[in-house]
């Protein structure tokens, strides 16, 4: 069986209403985690078609295998992470590509990966298996270091305070789990100043993008998969915080940018053409239905781009 591995894929039906799966199509999922996404479209490639699947977490993946088995048609998978393998990977041109950021339900509730402030847990936050753990950040970075972390990535108003609570605890005794973290921050920000959120919702949220390097993969990763794409395929991304959304928003405008001289110039010097259109000028959000179902949907935001 598949160990209990759950996870409500998010936007499915707009994410297959975008990417147009036919049979014969090949499709990239970045992020296959549970494969929710990624079993609809090889359902409807059929035998001709292929979906290739790539996650840098090997529990993940091996649902993945078990789930796309299932369905009887051709896939291939890769562990590693999508701004490493798919540089790298010698595939046909693809007709979509989907990337549904961030960390699967599985991750989230799965204590021993360390990702809960209200599970008791090793501090690790590690999507894959490699890197160094939020433990090791918490404990070891400069104290100015860790600040930027709390206020660029979580966009905390008390970082200075929470770090300077996290240090003094770290003289005394490093951190090892979850709930030492998190109840030093509970101490920092009472429950009812917390703006009603968990006080360490917004640490949490920092560290795990802080370990994972999720902005910089990101960055990284969306040139790559416009490349690997056919002419009219589709680059389909599900972000889940303004910090990823506004990447992937600049990118896309960027992509479908033709000259970029300035106005005065009288003639073109850049040679800029556009690469990709901007399919989505706003993004897709979940319908009330699908929050009322799956509350995790609720910052889900998709944005997609085609290959010119
Ligand atoms: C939100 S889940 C995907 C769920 C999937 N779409 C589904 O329907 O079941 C995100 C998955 O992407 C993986 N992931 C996130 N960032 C990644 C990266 N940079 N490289 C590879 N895998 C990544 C995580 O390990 C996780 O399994």
């Amino acid at each position: 069986m598949d160990g209990g591995f759950h996870h409500v894929s998010v936007l499915l039906e707009e994410v297959l209403d975008l990417l147009r799966p036919a049979p014969g199509g090949k499709f990239l999922d970045g992020t296959i985690g549970g494969a929710g996404h990624a079993k609809a479209l090889l359902s409807r490639v059929g035998p001709e078609g292929c979906v290739y699947g790539i996650d840098q977490d090997p529990a993940a993946l091996k649902v993945a295998e078990e789930r796309l088995g299932e369905v009887g048609n051709p896939f291939e998978l890769r562990l590693g992470n999508f701004a490493e393998v798919l540089p790298s990977w010698d595939l046909p041109p693809l007709d979509g590509i989907l990337l549904d950021l961030g960390v699967s339900s599985h991750q989230l509730d799965t204590a021993e990966r360390g990702f809960s402030f209200r599970l008791e847990g090793p501090l690790d936050m590690r999507m894959g298996d490699v890197g160094p753990s939020a433990a090791t950040l918490v404990n070891e970075l400069p104290e100015r270091e860790l600040v930027d972390i709390l206020f660029k990535y979580g966009e905390e108003r008390q970082s200075r305070a929470i770090v300077r609570a996290m240090i003094k605890r770290r003289e005394d005794k490093p951190f090892r789990t979850t709930r030492e973290l998190a109840e030093t921050i509970e101490r920092v920000i009472p429950y009812f100043k917390a703006g009603g959120i968990h006080p360490a919702t917004r640490t949490f949220q920092a560290l795990r993008i802080a370990v994972n390097r999720e902005l910089e993969v990101l960055e990284q990763v969306l040139p790559a998969a416009l490349a690997k794409l056919a002419p009219g395929g589709r680059l389909a991304v599900i972000s889940f915080h303004s910090l990823e959304d506004r990447i992937v928003k600049t990118v896309f405008r960027d992509m479908a940018k033709t000259c970029v001289c300035p106005p005065k110039f009288p003639m073109c010097v850049c040679g800029k053409v556009s690469t990709a259109k901007v399919i989505t000028t706003k993004p897709v959000e979940a319908s009330e239905d699908e929050i009322r179902v799956n509350p995790r949907s609720r910052s889900a935001k998709l944005r997609v781009a085609e290959r010119i």
